[in-house]
């Protein structure tokens, strides 16, 4: 799993001279230049993100950077007549996550907002060779985000690793019945941080490393990210009532939660008000129920709606006309190998597999060569095999769609990204790569 920090060279050539992709998108945004920054940042890379995302304004009682990791902050910044202004910022989380039979450090993308005036100049693509470096020197083998325009990222090596679904479900509709739900109590409270982080936590936790955990399941890294996901600012509050929480609990222990709002809505004597669920992390298939069954059957809503469950979601197992619920599919996480050896080493295989892969990476050349795959539920290796003859032959994005588990290889074949060379060495390495419960997000970030 170490990697050495060393991206290698990339064959991108400028003047005759080989650059790394570091070295080529800082000579390309020049005389403009990537920083690093840190604490001091808190108000500007908040302005930053507000021209980028438009929106309400940032509620100013509020920290205005809730919980941002300040060592994995870079910017970008431009000489103007006035000064020099800081014109993009990311940051990235330190996420450990789930893959099929382990765990892998990843970094976690967030926060990437450039300056209307300073848009396609790329600063984007200096930020994601910095990030990319940044990973590597952390060790961590991939990085994953999620992506507020799907066609975005693909031309840096991330692939759609998963979708996952929305809906709306109309107050009182049916769920099929599971006899252990009426073992699991729920609760409803006033969610706070004070009172709630702990117990949230601890479920979050539990989802993640159960053996139902399902791989790319984020939790929430900082104190800062955590103090935000249960506090009021007054955008809500203008919006809606205020958070509220409701906890599953069998024997007193806690098995799941959901956060939610309603906005109380009513119109011409009708209620049309929605419970917004924000998050909902269950156990076992009984509490999420217990859950749902409660939050469904609360009087006084037209609906509930939840984003984010995943496609074979236990949601769906449960409602018994999910069509009504109109659901909308949409991809959710992107995942990009950065260290592709480590990465396919550090997960473990559903079938036995013994394959030759040709990978291509114009941006990390050292994940580009001949490497063999040797792995099985137990046990996995990954060498470089310069010279041996491929058995299929495919670009970096679309082994990081594939590693979660999520993406069937038909898929990516079809779209032109992958090929075999080996008769039926597609099929044999999509059932190694299955994951038996689809990658999902925890929260999205
Ligand atoms: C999206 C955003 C970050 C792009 O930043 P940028 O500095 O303009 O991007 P770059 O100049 O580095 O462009 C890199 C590549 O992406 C392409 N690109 C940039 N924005 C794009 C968009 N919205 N849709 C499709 N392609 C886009 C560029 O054409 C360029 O393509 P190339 O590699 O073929 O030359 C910026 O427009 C922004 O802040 N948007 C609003 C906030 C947002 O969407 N953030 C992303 C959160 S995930």
């Amino acid at each position: 799993m170490a990697f050495d920090g060393d991206l290698g060279r990339s064959l991108t050539t400028t003047g005759g001279t080989i650059m790394s992709f570091m070295e080529e998108t800082q000579a390309a945004i020049a005389p403009a230049r990537l920083v690093r920054g840190d604490e001091t940042w808190a108000q500007v890379m908040n302005d930053v993100a507000e021209w980028a995302f438009g929106g309400r304004p940032h509620d100013p009682r509020m920290p205005p950077t809730w919980g941002v990791d300040f060592s994995r902050v870079y910017g970008v910044e431009v000489d103007e007549p006035g000064g020099p202004v800081l014109a993009a910022v990311s940051s990235a989380w330190s996420f450990d996550i789930p893959v099929p039979g382990g765990r892998v450090p990843a970094g976690g993308l967030t926060w990437v907002s450039v300056r209307p005036g300073y848009r396609r100049r790329g600063f984007l693509r200096a930020m994601i060779a910095a990030h990319f470096q940044d990973c590597a020197e952390r060790g961590e083998p991939m990085s994953m985000l999620c992506a507020a325009e799907l066609p975005l990222y693909g031309r840096f090596g991330y692939g759609v690793a998963s979708q996952s679904v929305s809906v709306r479900i109309p107050s009182g509709a049916a769920l099929r019945p599971i006899p252990a739900a009426d073992a699991v109590h729920v609760h409803f409270d006033t969610a706070t941080f004070a009172d709630h982080d702990a117990l949230v936590q601890d479920v979050r936790k539990q989802a993640g490393r159960s053996r139902a955990a399902r791989p790319g399941w984020t939790e929430l890294v900082t104190i800062g990210a955590r103090e935000q996901r249960l506090t009021n600012t007054d955008t809500h509050l203008r919006e809606t009532e205020r958070l509220r929480v409701a906890v599953a609990r069998r024997d007193g222990r806690p098995t799941g939660f959901a956060l939610f709002r309603r906005d109380g809505k009513v119109q011409a004597n009708m209620t049309e008000s929605v419970t917004a669920v924000e998050e909902f992390v269950a156990t076992d298939p009984a509490s999420a129920h217990a859950l749902w069954q409660s939050l469904i059957g609360m009087d006084l809503t037209a609906a509930v709606t939840v984003d984010n469950e995943p496609l074979d979601g236990w949601l769906f197992s449960l409602l018994l006309n999910w069509r009504a619920a109109k659901p909308l599919v949409c991809d959710a996480i992107h995942t990009r190998l950065i260290d592709l050896p480590a990465a396919l080493a550090a997960r473990r295989y559903a079938a036995p597999v013994d394959l030759v892969l040709e990978v291509t990476d114009p941006l990390l050349p050292t994940n580009t060569g001949t490497w063999r795959l040797h792995g099985n539920r137990d046990h996995a290796e990954v060498t470089a095999a310069p010279g041996a003859r491929p058995d299929i032959v495919g670009d970096i994005a679309a082994f990081s769609a594939a590693y979660l588990g999520g993406t069937g290889l038909a898929v990516l074949e079809d779209a032109g990204q992958i090929r075999e060379t080996t008769p039926d060495a597609l099929e044999l390495l999509d059932t190694a790569l299955h994951s038996y419960r689809a990658p999902a997000l925890a929260t999205d970030f």
